[in-house]
């Protein structure tokens, strides 16, 4: 720990700063940011004494505090007997007991009297023409009419316990309700971000052998209609499971709806009575998968079940979010991400708190939405994503000045490490120099955060996410799996499971031990590096793998290179990241194609052909043709020396394994 305590601290002012107060040092950044008193009086986790007792108990006794959580968190129809059986790699939490996340997002707090509260506040994307803007709210107690009545639809479509429903839906509290009707009858949603492409839909209907997709006639993004059925229909071509597709209307377009498969929202889940109960499930029931890119190029379906994920979400949501009665949130990520699934649905809605939903872009109509929204809703927390504040930076202060933002008090930023101009801007624009910033870092495979600032006691570092959450325990390993003095830094492996944990890839248990429990026996590889420094925060320095981050969105550099090759014209593809000051990462692609031209029009066309095959989160930002790729002797390619051509720096390191200097020469005389 840092040596000044968090109450000793009356203002949320640096400890150290240089001269200017800019920042020209990243990997040194020593400065310290302390909660303000005010903030500490009134936190959940208020003394540095309360996180020591709960980190205590939790790594040294595991079993008698996550029992203790777990009976004063989440209802239980039945107890459970076993809290934990950990048999390395498979963890079983509450064995024996029944509880539905449905029932604990929604039902919870109807029986206890709180029914007319707020729990989602949506805010559609803006209709131009002046036109009112799209908005809604939904009580706990309308929220359970809701539930009820999809779950009765679904039902009323054959969907049971263990069926797979693939979601495909703009950010419409449809969405939300959706993912809880599915929980509400032991059904497994598999949530599919509406930017993929066709391909990738009925590549994840196939692997999870889904029965049923959900979607929307369309989206509306910038003020255009994206036509979302369409892309299902051309999915649906490919997904000989799917048996019927349900499809909410939002844009209201003529969409084409198969006779006996499509059937309409308003017609199957709107007429039903809302009355149908949270049904009792086994703790360990699945509660959804959510597909991610790894190191290959089949993304890989993270399998939660249902009472540890829904426990772990709703207690790292209250320990880091502060939440406290009253307060609006709002997390600006969409539910086709894991931060959609555990900090705007599971998390907060069975804390009871009262979460915005936004369905828009961040600039349209203007640069200032958010801040328009904020302002209007008095928001109180706001967690959101580097790349965004990256974005608002270029964008212009301007367009925060003109709002009040002083409802805020509490700043999140999830996805990637937050570099700390970003963060001293967020800090000091966004919050005010009165909001604590927590850097949260976590994976789709946690479930929930794993580490980040407690906002009322822990002084902040910029780009660290400083602490682990009880109940984590890291240990930094070198390439051989052993433990390493952590300031040097090393893989970053979890040692004891947590509630929270992914229990497998769906379908696929050899890549889930090879992948997670294969380096290092018996502990989780989160396939990230990190340092630990003499302080005991963590910074995390990016992946092990060929995995890359964009925009705070994981892609597998193989699934872009394999898409580009399914292009006739293309030979063979090499896929890199780059440094880029928005998106965190750009993509760069290599490509050697056959006779056809090296023009603009083939690079647009190989553009356009990633995003039809994926979706246009995956679409290259560079092309470059080259005769040859970069490889060893042996074959494989030499990813290294492209990221440095890529990032236009200097070749360094060995290179005399490579077969062939002459193509890479050629690449970096391009430059
Ligand atoms: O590399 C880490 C990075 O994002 C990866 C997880 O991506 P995904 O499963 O898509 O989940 C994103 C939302 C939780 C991690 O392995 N990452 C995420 N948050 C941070 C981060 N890197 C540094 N700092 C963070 N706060």
């Amino acid at each position: 720990m840092p040596t000044a305590s968090a109450s000793e601290s009356s203002s949320n002012q640096p400890e150290s700063s240089n001269a200017s107060g800019s920042i020209d040092h990243v990997l040194v950044e020593d400065r310290l940011f302390h909660p303000s008193a005010e903030f500490t009086a009134k936190a959940v986790i208020s003394t540095e004494e309360q996180y020591e007792k709960l980190a205590t108990a939790a790594r040294e006794n595991p079993d008698e505090f996550w029992r203790a959580e777990a009976l004063e968190h989440l209802h239980w129809f039945e107890p459970f007997d076993t809290v934990c059986d950990w048999q390395p790699p498979h963890a079983k939490w509450f064995v024996g007991g029944k509880t539905n996340a449905s029932y604990n997002c929604v039902d919870a707090h109807v029986a206890a009297g709180r029914g007319d509260r707020t729990a989602i506040i949506w805010e559609g994307e803006p209709v131009e023409d002046g036109k009112p803007r799209d908005q809604r709210t939904l009580t706990f107690a309308e929220l359970q009419t809701e539930v009820a009545k999809c779950a009765e639809g679904l039902t009323q479509l054959g969907i049971g316990v263990g069926d797979v429903v693939s979601i495909y839906m703009p950010m419409t509290p449809e969405l939300a309700i959706a993912m809880l009707a599915c929980a509400r009858i032991g059904a497994v949603h598999s949530v599919i971000f509406a930017g993929f492409s066709a391909a990738s839909i009925a590549e994840r209907n196939n692997d999870a052998s889904a029965k049923l997709m959900i979607t929307s006639d369309g989206l509306y993004r910038r003020g255009k209609i994206l036509p979302l059925k369409e892309t299902v229909n051309e999915a649906l071509e490919n997904s000989s499971t799917v048996e019927h597709c349900l499809v909410l209307r939002r844009t209201g377009e003529e969409v084409p709806m198969q006779e006996g498969r499509d059937v309409w929202w308003h017609d199957v889940v709107d007429s039903q009575p809302g009355e149908m109960a949270a049904k009792p499930l086994d703790s360990e029931t699945p509660l959804f998968i959510l597909y991610t890119s790894g190191s290959t190029g089949k993304p890989k379906g993270i399998l939660h079940t249902t009472a540890g994920y829904n426990l772990w979400a709703k207690r790292t949501f209250q320990w880091v979010f502060d939440h406290r009665e009253d307060d609006v949130y709002w997390c600006t990520a969409d539910c086709g991400w894991i931060t959609g699934h555990s900090y705007i649905v599971y998390g907060p809605l069975s804390a009871g708190a009262t979460c915005l939903m936004y369905e828009g872009a961040p600039n349209f109509p203007a640069e200032d939405r958010f801040w328009d929204i904020v302002e209007r809703h008095k928001v109180n927390i706001l967690y959101t994503a580097p790349t965004a504040v990256r974005a608002f930076i270029k964008w212009g202060d301007e367009h925060v000045d003109k709002h009040d933002l002083s409802s805020l008090r509490l700043l999140g930023s999830v996805g990637e490490g937050i570099n700390p101009e970003a963060w001293m801007w967020y800090h000091k624009k966004i919050g005010a120099e009165k909001c604590p910033i927590v850097d949260t870092w976590w994976q789709t495979e946690t479930g929930g955060i794993m580490m980040s600032p407690l906002p009322g006691i822990t002084p902040t570092k910029p780009g660290s996410c400083t602490r682990p959450l009880p109940g984590v325990v890291p240990s930094i390993v070198d390439e051989l799996g052993n433990s390493v003095d952590s300031e040097h830094g090393g893989k970053l492996c979890i040692s004891q499971p947590w509630p929270g944990m992914l229990r497998g890839i769906y379908g696929d248990e050899e890549r889930f031990v090879e992948q997670y429990w294969s380096d290092v026996p018996n502990k989780y590889l989160t396939g990230d590096n990190a340092r630990c420094d003499t302080d005991g925060y963590y910074w995390i320095m990016g992946r092990i793998d060929d995995v890359i981050n964009v925009s705070g969105h994981r892609l597998s550099t193989i699934e872009v290179e394999s898409a580009l090759v399914s292009h006739p014209d293309v030979c063979e593809a090499a896929v890199v990241g780059r440094p880029d000051d928005c998106k965190g990462q750009a993509i760069a692609a290599f490509v050697t194609s056959n006779d056809r031209g090296h023009d603009d029009e083939f690079r647009k066309e190989l553009k356009l052909h990633v995003r039809k095959e994926i979706g246009a989160l995956a679409q290259p930002d560079d092309i470059r043709f080259t005769a040859a790729l970069p490889k060893t002797r042996s074959g494989k390619i030499m990813r290294r020396l492209l990221r440095d051509v890529a990032a236009g720096r200097e070749l360094v390191g060995d290179t005399s394994t490579l077969e062939d200097l002459s193509s890479l020469a050629k690449l970096q005389e391009e430059d």
